[in-house]
């Protein structure tokens, strides 16, 4: 055989040879899979009929329902995908507590675009390399420093719903946004963006139309390929977004860079030893983005954005749900709103100045605290996640095969009423020490768990209780929708369809 011949020959087999294995290996993987119950799979759309079926807003109530149709595992054909869903605390454990299963799913392909290879969306040795990294920016005293910028946001917030309080009927939600956004822009940044006093901004507006359409690109999957999306009218929106935003970030690093450097310099012409903390805004604190730079380990340019960018994606709209949700449960339940009003009034008088709040203070709220659990437990801000797996995972009863996608269902699980009796109640006394302590711990995450759990967490409860205490310390606030009336939907994150609706009158004080 001539060796032109040879070498042809050996293509074609190599390419049968990845063919047949391709096949086999599918061929297990779905063999396997079909053995866990589902609905029936129509062609081409597998079982998305059901969604098309039903408006948005309705799918998360009857969600609840149709996945208990099928006992404590069910799986869905997304076209001619199968996704494997769970949501039985122990099956969850075996996941999340998992260091093996740390790759997310296709679900978060449509934010790669923005987020790159962040925090959220990275795995393997740049994963574990970079929450090493990041994990300390996020320590008790770097969290102290960043309750000033909570408390300055949340009294702002405050005077600027002043005029609202005259018995209107009112969307709080955006103003909740504009705060989180604020907050995030000057923890993560260190830029004040001011999207209370100028919600035009265009960055502002930029992170929320990404959102939204990330969210509706998902929702579209025709759209899943470049070329066409990019080809389309909104795929064209699209990448004028993220041009803006990451020309924003890149510009925030090589600004903080140059500071750095200058810093230094001024340093060494000093001879001095003792590192000055930088000055944000007039005050003197540091920001995630300088703590990145100043850490041991080179992050290239891109690195810093794609993390500085997912910090700004994660940490605002989550925190903003969260304390919406909160607002909500706690309209709807005035007799629980006085309890917390009564706790929060014996923090302040006993705080320094009678007006702002201290991480300590933030301690003795207790039941604020315990609320913010219940509306996290009802309505967590990310209601499921996703894994791709990357071995076999065995199960009680079934076997989940390697490459396959797994959501965990947190919302499902949230709202079992084996483990939650009268579930739709919200009770906040369920994250009562005595209560707490005879529940699985996988019952509850919505904050997820394992290694790969939220890095932001205390970051997000002390935001959350700020924002809260200043302003049900101000405010009585009335919601207008009920638990039965209100459309929870999903858009990434959890959130009311019609946005917080509510009525505020002025606390006399
Ligand atoms: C109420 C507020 C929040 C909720 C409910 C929440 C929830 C979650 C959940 C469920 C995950 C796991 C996602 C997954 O596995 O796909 C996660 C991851 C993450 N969150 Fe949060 N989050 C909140 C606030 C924040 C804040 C304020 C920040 C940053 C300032 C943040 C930063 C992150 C990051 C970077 C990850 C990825 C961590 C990793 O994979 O190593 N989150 N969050």
């Amino acid at each position: 055989m001539y060796p032109l011949q040879e070498t042809l020959l050996s293509i074609i087999i190599v390419i049968i040879v990845y063919f047949i294995f391709e096949w086999i290996t599918r061929d297990r993987k779905i063999r396997i899979i079909n053995k866990i119950p589902g609905p029936i799979r129509v062609p081409i759309l597998g079982t998305i009929y059901k969604p098309l079926l039903f408006p948005r807003e309705e799918l998360f109530k009857r969600a609840k329902v149709d996945i208990r149709e099928y006992g404590p595992i069910l799986k869905t054909w997304l076209g001619s995908t199968p996704v494997v869903h769970l949501f039985e605390p122990k099956d969850i454990e075996l996941i999340l507590n998992n260091s093996v299963q740390i790759t997310k799913s296709w679900l978060y392909d449509t934010a790669r675009p923005w987020l790159g290879d962040g925090l959220l969306t990275s795995t393997g040795q740049k994963w574990f390399t970079h929450r090493k990294l990041i994990t300390p920016t996020f320590h008790f005293t770097i969290l102290e420093n960043f309750m000033e910028i909570f408390v300055e946001k949340s009294k702002l917030l405050v005077g600027n719903l002043q005029n609202k309080a005259n018995q209107e009927v009112f969307d709080l939600y955006p103003y909740i946004t504009h705060c989180t956004l604020d907050i995030i822009c000057e923890t993560a940044m260190g830029v004040e963006i001011n999207a209370m006093n100028n919600p035009k901004n265009e960055y502002v507006k930029n992170v929320s139309d990404i959102t939204k359409a990330t969210f509706d690109r998902l929702m579209k999957p025709w759209l899943k390929s470049d070329f066409i999306y990019y080809n389309t009218n909104q795929g064209k929106r699209y990448k004028k977004y993220l041009s803006n935003l990451h020309g924003f970030t890149t510009k925030v690093i090589k600004g903080r860079k140059e500071k750095l450097i200058t810093k230094s310099k001024t340093d060494q012409s000093n001879e001095s030893t003792s590192s000055e903390p930088d000055v944000i805004g007039g005050k003197v604190r540091k920001a995630f983005l300088d703590l990145l730079l100043e850490s041991s380990i080179n992050l290239t340019d891109m690195e810093l954005r794609e993390e500085v960018d997912t910090f700004m994606f994660e940490g605002h709209d989550t925190t903003t749900a969260g304390t919406c949700w909160s607002l909500f449960l706690l309209g709807n339940h005035p007799d629980i709103q006085e309890e917390v009003f009564r706790e929060i009034t014996t923090v302040f008088e006993e705080s320094n100045d009678g007006e702002t709040l201290t991480i300590n203070d933030l301690g003795k709220l207790k039941m604020l605290e315990r609320c913010v659990k219940e509306a996290l437990r009802l309505f967590p801000s990310v209601p499921v996640i996703g894994r791709k797996l990357t071995t076999d995972v065995k199960l009680e009863n079934y076997l989940l095969p390697a490459d396959c996608t797994i959501n965990l269902e947190i919302f499902i699980t949230h709202h079992d009423k084996n483990i939650y009796p009268d579930p739709e109640k919200f009770d906040p006394d369920r994250f009562l020490p005595e209560n707490i302590k005879n529940r699985h711990p996988y019952a509850y995450i919505p904050f997820s768990a394992g290694p790969r759990n939220c890095i932001g967490q205390k970051f997000a409860m002390f935001e959350e209780k700020t924002i809260l205490a200043y302003i049900l310390k101000h405010y009585k606030v009335t919601a207008i929708e009920s638990q039965e009336t209100v459309k929870p939907m999903m858009e990434l994150i959890l959130r009311p369809k019609n946005g917080l609706l509510v009525k505020l009158e002025p606390r006399k004080s």
